[in-house]
């Protein structure tokens, strides 16, 4: 879309389409969650398709599904030939269900966002967050599940990069803090041999990771912990390396120091810490992805945002760190890595 990531020096471009193409992103957006919703792309992926037959097996309008394939058409998700649908390459890579680099179920986490990004107005103006689901009692395990899906699938497309930018040659134990569905550690282990990663996280997700460890069968060299990041030690010396990734938006800058200091504790002499992060520029306002990022952590968490890279700096020499380098991955997010002192 015009307008990405623009800055003072080269707004002069813009103009009333790109306000209007600003109003009806969400359509788009809707095109894409509906086809999702359907599993349009794993049904074309039996074949090519016309509309009568694909609306017969969604059981839906016919003239609705044409107008719904002609709109993925018209976005690349889809291509027509004569009265013939069939997937993009895009569509082929990321949207048939059961694919290494599926993002189905990161796509239907965006769309539940939806009633949550609506209320933005009265977020902004009480500064409090819509709905939160803090305490575990209160955590629903189905939207559990889907969180942890999603956060698989996210990672899946990223885990190549980040396994060729961290050196763990050396490594022989890893804390994957905050590991979610254990995706990166999973990943880092099968890429480094002689690696064995804990991947630790809340009670009610280790019970997810589990299974996300088991279904890629590694289970002697990737282990849980469960325990509260705030709360609970990591240990004393005993890592060679740690890796922090998308937590600290979550918390605050006290209490990522707190985090960052027993990461600091938990890891041997020298032993090196990756934090993983949407990583915004001083002005707090580049890249866009980060800025948009920390509003939809106001959103949802009691005290999260988007940082910058000088924040994390400041954190991680205050927490005892050095020899911190940032490496810019070729999606949207950056890793900050540093030394124990
Ligand atoms: C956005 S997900 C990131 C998952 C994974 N690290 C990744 O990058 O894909 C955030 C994770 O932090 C975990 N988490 C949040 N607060 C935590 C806490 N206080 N202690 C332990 N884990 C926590 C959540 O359960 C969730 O798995």
């Amino acid at each position: 879309m015009k307008g990405e990531d623009t800055t003072m020096a080269d707004t002069n471009h813009l103009n009333a389409d790109y306000l209007l193409q600003l109003s009806c992103g969400y359509w788009k957006s809707h095109v894409l969650f509906t086809a999702v919703g359907f599993d349009l792309f794993t049904i074309l992926n039996r074949g090519r398709r016309t509309a009568k037959e694909i609306s017969q097996t969604i059981q839906a309008n016919e003239r609705a599904t044409e107008m719904l394939l002609n709109a993925l058409v018209s976005l690349d998700l889809l291509t027509k030939q004569e009265n013939y649908y069939a997937n993009s390459v895009l569509s082929n890579r990321h949207l048939i269900k059961g694919n290494p680099y599926y993002l189905g179920d990161s796509i239907h986490h965006f769309h539940n966002m939806m009633d949550t990004w609506a209320m933005l107005r009265e977020t902004i103006e009480t500064g409090n967050p819509v709905s939160l689901k803090d305490l575990p009692e209160e955590v629903d395990p189905h939207d559990v599940r889907d969180f942890i899906t999603a956060m698989h699938n996210l990672a899946s497309v990223k885990t190549e990069e980040i396994c060729s930018k961290i050196d763990l040659k050396e490594a022989k134990l890893l804390l994957d803090i905050a590991g979610g569905p254990g995706t990166y550690a999973i990943a880092l282990a099968m890429a480094n041999p002689g690696l064995h990663a804990v991947v630790f996280d809340l009670e009610h997700t280790i019970r997810l990771t589990r299974e996300f460890i088991a279904a890629a069968k590694i289970e002697d060299r990737v282990t849980t912990q469960a325990g509260n990041c705030l709360e609970d030690s990591f240990g004393e010396k005993v890592y060679d390396a740690i890796l922090v990734s998308n937590l600290l938006h979550i918390y605050n800058p006290a209490n990522n120091t707190r985090i960052l200091r027993k990461c600091r504790d938990a890891l041997r002499e020298r032993g090196l810490i990756v934090i993983h992060e949407f990583v915004l520029d001083t002005t707090k306002t580049h890249p866009q992805f980060a800025a948009i990022f920390s509003l939809n952590m106001l959103l949802g968490t009691q005290e999260g945002e988007s940082y910058s890279e000088d924040e994390y700096r400041v954190w991680l020499a205050n927490a005892g760190f050095e020899d911190i380098k940032r490496i810019d991955l070729e999606s949207n997010s950056t890793l900050i890595l540093g030394k124990k002192k």
